[in-house]
């Protein structure tokens, strides 16, 4: 579920009954995640295929593909433009009462 807290886009999703927080930024070029494919726990960036835990924010696989295009291993390292693998930002959480409570200052 994508939502907006003070202003900052998250992603939210629920894991063996826990919930979990990350910004909604691709850490590879900052783009939305919305539409990303989540799959046991795992998203995939739409926009170049990385995928990143979503309860921990980890790095799984970096960028190797354009949208509805898989790319060659060689040009890779090319549409990276230069960043490194790097994880997704995460956020504290808690359900509290029925709600959901995100951010820092929980
Ligand atoms: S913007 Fe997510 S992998 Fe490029």
């Amino acid at each position: 579920m994508a939502v907006e807290v003070a202003g900052e886009r998250v992603l939210l999703t629920r894991r063996e009954g826990r919930i979990y927080a990350v910004v909604n930024r691709c850490p590879h070029m900052g783009l939305k995640m919305t539409k990303g494919k989540l799959r046991e726990g795992v998203i995939e960036c739409p926009w170049h295929g990385s995928r990143f835990d979503m309860c921990t924010g980890a790095n799984l696989d970096w960028v190797h593909r354009l949208p509805f295009m898989p790319l060659p291993a060689w040009s890779h390292k090319l549409i990276a433009m230069g960043k490194k693998p790097a994880p997704l930002t995460t956020l504290p959480v808690q359900e509290r009462d029925g709600q959901v409570l995100v951010g820092a200052a929980i």
